[in-house]
């Protein structure tokens, strides 16, 4: 028997692309938004390069050119002006996010506007959920949530981001039946055609970091433990994806992405819904960081070397660092889609867009 040459597959481009069997599209990615309040704000987010926080004309400005490089859909995070013990920020009627999507609801017909529903963000404390009063209940810190009042908190903010034109809502606090209550908020109120993408399998993660700086989120004390999941499950994150979808979600997700590949393709290949996955703020940084830090010779194919072989930190070969930045992003997403993610969260979106198109 003649030996068996796949290789013959992969000799040249037009042989690889042709045969190439996942296709990444600009479509298939989500871009996230921090909205901020007030006019021509532009803020650079110091632990996410390359991201800022933005008042809604910036927003609606930067839109458009992710819009033009085939970005279809948004995710929006709301930083408010105020924060409180409940959050309640988050569901006012003219709260930052529920002006952000009526202002690019009015001038953009063909984004997909999808909201983060949260407390996180909007209470003082940093929780995802509203407190039992501290020590009552022997909570393992002293601490307890109120699961099913925060349901209704949530409930309050999905109503308030549909009323101004969101198409999905995006349920990420990890509490009990919220993807249920919602979806009977919505259709109890004519929102039925507002989708739920719902933070199904959401892990106790410690690639959060660079987020919770970014949107001041983040537990003043204690962590998230008692509500996101532990990183050592992934039969109850199958029975966390499977009760949100009989609650009623259009499309799961799995978040972070990259330590939870397997979580992904569990998922889509039991449930066949359409499955997110959130590339998370650390796993960018991750790459942003190692791109600064290379000192290494870089590996095969990506560009020409310096002299010695070497890139130097800072020093010359910056083009050939942006090449290799480039190549690890598309790596990264086409792992994360090739493993079963339909959409793919990441603050890459609308660079990656670009790239594609090229
Ligand atoms: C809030 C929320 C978090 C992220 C998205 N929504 C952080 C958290 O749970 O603390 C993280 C996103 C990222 O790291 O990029 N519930």
């Amino acid at each position: 028997m003649p030996a068996v040459r796949l290789s013959r597959l992969r000799k040249d481009n037009p042989t690889r692309d042709w045969i190439s069997e996942v296709l990444l599209r600009p479509k298939d990615l989500i871009q996230p938004y921090f909205v901020v309040g007030g006019k021509r704000i532009d803020r650079p987010v110091r632990s996410l390069p390359g991201v800022s926080h933005l008042s809604i004309d910036k927003l609606l400005k930067d839109m458009d050119g992710a819009r033009k490089r085939g970005i279809k859909s948004v995710l929006l995070f709301g930083i408010p002006g105020t924060k409180d013990k409940i959050g309640a920020e988050a569901y006012k009627k003219n709260g930052i996010v529920q002006k952000a999507v009526k202002e690019i609801k009015k001038n953009f017909k063909d984004i997909i506007v999808i909201t983060d529903v949260c407390l996180c963000g909007y209470t003082a404390h940093g929780h995802c959920g509203i407190f039992k009063e501290r020590g009552t209940g022997g909570g393992r810190q002293g601490y307890i949530i109120d699961n099913d009042k925060t349901l209704k908190a949530l409930t309050k903010i999905a109503l308030s981001h549909a009323a101004s034109g969101a198409d999905l809502v995006a349920p990420s606090a990890m509490m009990d039946g919220q993807v249920r209550s919602i979806r009977e908020g919505l259709d109890k109120n004519a929102f039925e055609n507002t989708g739920i993408l719902a933070y199904s399998a959401k892990y106790a993660s410690n690639f959060y970091g660079p987020f919770r700086e970014a949107s001041d989120s983040g537990p003043q004390f204690g962590d998230r433990k008692g509500y996101q999941m532990d990183p050592r499950n992934s039969n109850q994150a199958l029975r966390e994806i499977r009760e949100d979808i009989k609650e009623g979600a259009d499309i799961v997700m799995v978040k972070p992405a990259l330590s939870y590949l397997d979580i992904i393709y569990r998922a889509k290949e039991k449930f066949n819904v359409p499955v997110a996955a959130y590339n998370v703020s650390g796993e960018y940084t991750m790459v942003e960081g190692y791109i600064d830090s290379i000192s290494h010779p870089i590996p095969q194919g990506y560009g020409p070397r310096t002299k010695s072989g070497i890139l130097v930190r800072g020093g010359a070969g910056s083009a050939e660092r942006m090449e290799l930045r480039k190549n690890i992003v598309l790596e990264i997403l086409t792992g994360i889609k090739r493993a079963g993610a339909d959409f793919i969260i990441t603050y890459w979106a609308k660079e990656a867009a670009k790239w594609l198109r090229l």
